[in-house]
């Protein structure tokens, strides 16, 4: 098993490369280009990093099943995040709203990681 540190800076890693993904693809579906592999690459391993960071963090921390409620919620923001792939790649909200919710919700995960509020 890697230290804490380790697993949060993957966990971290995970968010630049999805958020990184999420400017590309807004931007992409926004001016209507060719759809941008890089941005699919960088939003599936960002995903895979969040989760194995997420988890180790877990298994560092002692934190075990039954999960308190902001892990819950964290994962449910984290199968949001991938979704939204689909929500941008298929049109489904005008870009400035998708970047208005996906600022929100990293706001909301960094607030239940740092607060754990329950
Ligand atoms: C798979 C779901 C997730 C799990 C299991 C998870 C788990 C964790 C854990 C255990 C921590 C460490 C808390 C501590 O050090 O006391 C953490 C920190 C953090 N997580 Fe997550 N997380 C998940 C999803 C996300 C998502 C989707 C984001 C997107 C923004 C995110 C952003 C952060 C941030 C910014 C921190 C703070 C790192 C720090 O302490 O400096 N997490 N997460």
């Amino acid at each position: 098993m890697l230290n804490l540190f380790v697993y949060k800076w993957i966990h971290l890693a995970g968010v630049f490369l999805v958020f990184l993904a999420f400017g590309g693809l807004l931007v992409e579906q926004k001016f209507k280009l060719a759809k941008q592999r890089w941005a699919s690459i960088s939003h599936g391993v960002g995903m895979f990093l969040l989760l194995l960071g997420g988890f180790g963090m877990l298994a560092r921390l002692g934190i075990h099943w039954p999960w308190p409620g902001w892990i819950v919620l964290k994962l449910g923001i984290w199968i949001v995040f991938g979704f939204w792939l689909v929500v941008t790649r298929r049109n489904w909200l005008p870009p400035a709203v998708s970047y208005t919710v996906l600022f929100g919700l990293a706001l909301a995960a960094t607030y239940f990681a740092l607060w754990k509020p329950f």
